[in-house]
């Protein structure tokens, strides 16, 4: 266990532009949280620590065309499909540390635990590391798991740029290969996650087990109207694109109250980017660009929200001198996971004599890509007070534990 200990608290000091070791919740400091976006300097130095790591437990790297690293170790019968079990490396602006390398580390260490054990498996394991699952860097996340899984293709998702222009190509330079993974020599797929909410903390239970994932919904709105003198333009004369973007805003979060209270509860939507151009207080904004996120494991409750913002977003082209558009940056539905998985896990948990719940992830992940083309579920334990992405995101180390454990049993369970 200490091991995993340490290799998480390296990768989380190799994410922090001050290179801080945090090892309890104590030291976290809400200004200097993760920054670790895809392709920057400290996620070059966070791949180079663990592939080394990956490359000390035997397994055999490949690096693919789109940056995604996997590290494979042979089962008995190399004809069979593989398992795959992994996460992401790359965090949210100001992330914590376990969002993403919990699940990289996890699959690391069952390998670890096999190979000491000398378990025999027949089935190939393979860690995963997917590119890109934030959005962070590209505005568009999970593109590692959606090359892989063919919805978007290799040379679309090479040249995706980042908001200061630059292209994925580029920003990865020497972090990507030749090698193309076939999925369809892929038999299952288990990722291990904290479960970035409050409900397993709340409820004191150790062990979440990812039965749905939500559907993902991201628009950009770009609202054009005048920039002009804040002091000589009359009231009744502007058109200010901030005042219309708040509009949107409120819209936005009073009628996902209303749908959430309407429906199942899990309904969310948020404005969590807003850009004012040119943004100074003396001068009335004229173009204003919303980020607006929507999710839900009900495909039908997104789509009435999604209508209902679009006309929102139309209305504002009808002020005279004003325009607004829209454009879908990520259409993801929800996704069930594999009842054989499901019960691996549940094996896994009773073996272990651990309390455990079945639950939705109202968190988007590459697994929900996976899950269209093999086998997927998910294990979630606890996040500390429910916080995630943000500096103060934290899991316990018994947590960690239990997590890691419970999915080295299943990998050993479903490669044995
Ligand atoms: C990814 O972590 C997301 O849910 O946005
Ligand atoms: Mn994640
Ligand atoms: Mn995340």
């Amino acid at each position: 266990m200490s091991r995993v200990k340490e290799n998480l608290i390296e990768l989380g000091s190799l994410g922090r532009k001050d290179g801080a070791r945090v090892e309890s919740y104590e030291q976290l400091d809400t200004d200097k949280g993760l920054w670790r976006l895809e392709g920057n300097e400290l996620s070059k130095a966070s791949k180079d620590y663990l592939v080394e790591t990956m490359e000390e437990a035997g397994l055999e790297i490949r690096f693919d065309r789109a940056g995604n690293i996997f590290g494979r170790k042979e089962g008995t019968d190399p004809g069979r499909k593989a398992v795959m079990s992994g996460s992401h490396l790359d965090s949210v602006k100001n992330g914590g540390q376990f969002d993403g390398p919990l699940g990289v580390i996890g699959a690391l260490e069952a390998v670890r635990v096999i190979n000491e054990e000398g378990f025999e498996h027949s089935r190939p394991i393979e860690v995963a590391v997917f590119v890109g699952e934030e959005g962070s860097a590209f505005e568009r996340g999970l593109i590692g798991s959606e090359v892989l899984t063919g919805a978007i293709s290799y040379d679309e998702v090479l040249n995706l740029a980042n908001s200061d222009g630059e292209l994925l190509k580029n920003v990865l330079g020497d972090y990507r290969g030749e090698f193309l993974m076939d999925l369809g020599g892929v038999e299952y797929f288990v990722e291990l996650h904290p479960e970035q909410g409050p409900v397993l903390d709340t409820e004191g239970i150790p062990v979440g087990i990812v039965e749905s994932i939500t559907g993902l919904y991201w628009l950009r709105v770009v609202i054009e109207g005048e920039e002009n003198h804040a002091g000589t333009t009359p009231m009744k004369m502007r058109k200010d694109a901030l005042v219309k973007a708040a509009e949107i805003v409120s819209f936005v979060h009073e009628k996902a109250l209303d749908m959430a209270e309407k429906t199942n509860g899990s309904f969310v939507a948020t404005v969590g980017r807003l850009e004012v151009h040119p943004s100074a207080t003396n001068i009335i904004p004229g173009r204003v660009e919303l980020g607006i996120d929507i999710r839900d494991v009900n495909q039908g409750n997104i789509d009435v929200f999604k209508a209902a913002v679009t006309d929102k977003v139309a209305e504002v082209s009808r002020v005279p001198g004003m325009k607004a558009k829209a454009q879908v940056l990520v259409d993801k539905p929800p996704c069930l996971c594999s009842g054989e998985v499901i019960e691996a896990i549940e094996r896994a948990v009773r073996e272990l004599g651990l309390e455990a719940r079945k639950m939705s992830s109202g968190a988007a992940h590459d697994a929900q890509n996976l899950a269209g083309k093999v086998k997927t579920a998910m294990i979630f334990v606890q996040s500390a007070n429910g916080i995630s992405h943000s500096p103060r995101e934290w899991t316990s180390w018994e947590d960690v534990e239990t997590g890691v454990n419970v999915l080295t049993r299943v990998i050993k369970d479903l490669s044995g």
